[in-house]
């Protein structure tokens, strides 16, 4: 299964915001991250509290979440907030996979012009644009996993999420 114009009262299409108002949303989600988590470890805690407070703050971000490493070559998903993600992907697979696979950041457009299934895997057509970033470990350096944020317009990320996100990320 997975989700589709079928599930209505769950969509809520993104508003985008100028340069200027995403330094301002950005800044008041930091803060209120920082506040909330002050020295708290646990990277559950981490993760629920990081997409909770972006997706209340960001109004461009319509599905916000982690996927976690798990064994060698694989992906499944942590905690999210937005429609039903994908469950599992493997590394290489789609924008998440190719994240993991490489550590290297990707800043995707318009997700429509990707090759579907391998370079892009739609849990939701909805999705327009996106954002991935590799999620490390502060203490070893080790792979936790990626944060993933899709948005339902093209071209909704650019350099001032990617500074935010890995100040934000920095937290792990
Ligand atoms: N963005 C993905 C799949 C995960 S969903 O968007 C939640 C990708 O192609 O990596």
């Amino acid at each position: 299964m997975s989700a589709s114009a079928e599930m209505p009262y769950f969509i809520k299409p993104s508003v985008p915001l100028s340069a200027t108002e995403k330094e301002a949303a950005y800044a008041q989600a930091h803060a209120a991250i920082q506040a909330t988590l002050g020295e708290e470890e646990d990277e559950l805690l981490k993760m629920v509290t990081i997409n909770s407070l972006l997706k209340t703050f960001l109004p461009y971000f319509y599905w916000v979440g982690f996927y976690l490493v798990r064994g060698e070559r694989e992906l499944v998903v942590g905690p999210y907030q937005g429609t039903l993600g994908c469950l599992t992907i493997q590394f290489g697979r789609g924008v998440c996979g190719a994240v993991a696979a490489s550590g290297q950041t990707k800043i995707v457009a318009d997700t429509h012009a990707l090759q579907q299934g391998k370079e892009h895997i739609a849990c939701d057509p909805n999705s327009r644009s996106e954002i991935v970033l590799p999620v490390r470990r502060r203490a070893d350096g080790s792979l936790l996993g990626v944060f993933d944020v899709d948005s339902t317009l093209v071209g909704s990320f650019d350099g001032v999420d990617q500074r935010w996100l890995e100040k934000i990320l920095a937290t792990f």
